[in-house]
């Protein structure tokens, strides 16, 4: 059975009893619309952990105006089966008030990694994610965190501030689930019409593409690069397609000689999409 809960109160008296019981809990922050990409997340902690929380919070910090925080897709009795398949043990689905009660006002404030990529077009979405996961970490108290390595530079940037702020919490980054196709699973594909998801394939097609030529030995980023833009052609806008370091996040230049990600940020229609692939030279 799936506990569901929505205060912060009730949420500590259920998991209280379970770590004084010395189980291991596993956390997986959503803001639902739930798809497989979830499911992983969930099914992964479910086998690591003996009690694994769910949360759904479409958080307002993280959302730039002009950005889809009011049209969010939403599904909660969908995002609820979900959670029960996958083997979720709680489902923690606070209000905006009880996350930011009147008079909220300290963040936690990223570096240098939330500058490029994301970062240079989302100002102030990092330190959105970065205190929410704070605040979530603080309210759960998990031994394991699942992230997704779809979202690349926020699992990077999640990682540091675990590691500056000491947080006692191990993140676990879990491979992107992709349709048979290719297309990255994101809860915002639900925005796309049948032209436009047959459009948004560019984005993994290049990707794909550049990483069977890394596999094959391809090691030039200009080579690696242009064999990631060529069906972009097929979007309507780019914001960035960068190769950088997959620590620092800095771009590189001339041969890849070390593990890197190759990010991918465009729009189809007024979708905004995002992918990665990890290179990692043996
Ligand atoms: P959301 O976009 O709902 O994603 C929740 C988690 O699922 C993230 O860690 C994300 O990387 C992961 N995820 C999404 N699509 C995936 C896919 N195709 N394969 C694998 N994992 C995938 O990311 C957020 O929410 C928020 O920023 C949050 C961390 C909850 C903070 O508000």
């Amino acid at each position: 059975a799936m506990r569901v809960v929505r205060t912060i109160a009730d949420l500590r008296a259920l998991l209280k009893p379970l770590r004084e019981q010395g189980q291991r809990i596993g956390f997986v922050p959503t803001m639902g619309f739930l798809h497989e990409g979830h499911g992983a997340l969930i099914r992964q902690s479910a086998a690591r952990c003996d009690a694994t929380v769910v949360s759904i919070f479409v958080n307002p910090n993280q959302f730039g105006p002009g950005e889809d925080l009011a049209s969010y897709p939403r599904d909660l009795e969908r995002d609820q089966s979900l959670c029960l398949e996958t083997g979720a043990s709680v489902l923690f689905l606070p209000e905006v008030a009880e996350i930011y009660p009147t008079g909220f006002q300290t963040h936690v404030e990223p570096g240098s990694l939330a500058e490029p990529l994301c970062g240079k077009f989302r100002p102030g979405h990092f330190r959105g994610v970065a205190t929410v996961v704070a605040k979530l970490f603080n309210i759960v108290q998990p031994d394991l965190a699942f992230f997704g390595q779809k979202d690349y530079q926020q699992a990077v940037v999640i990682r540091r501030m675990v590691r500056d702020l000491n947080l006692p919490v191990d993140v676990v980054v879990v491979p992107t689930v992709r349709e048979a196709d290719g297309l990255a699973l994101s809860s915002r594909n639900t925005y796309l019409d049948p032209a436009g998801r047959k459009r948004a394939l560019a984005l993994s097609e290049g990707l794909l593409a550049a990483r069977e030529a890394f596999e094959g030995g391809e090691r030039r980023t200009a080579k690696l690069i242009e064999l990631a833009k060529a069906p972009l052609a097929k979007v309507d806008k780019v914001q960035y397609l960068e190769l950088v370091d997959a620590q620092t996040l800095e771009p590189l230049k001339g041969v890849v000689n070390r593990t890197v990600a190759l990010c991918v940020a465009a729009y189809v229609g007024d979708t905004r999409l995002i992918d990665n692939v990890i290179l990692a030279p043996s």
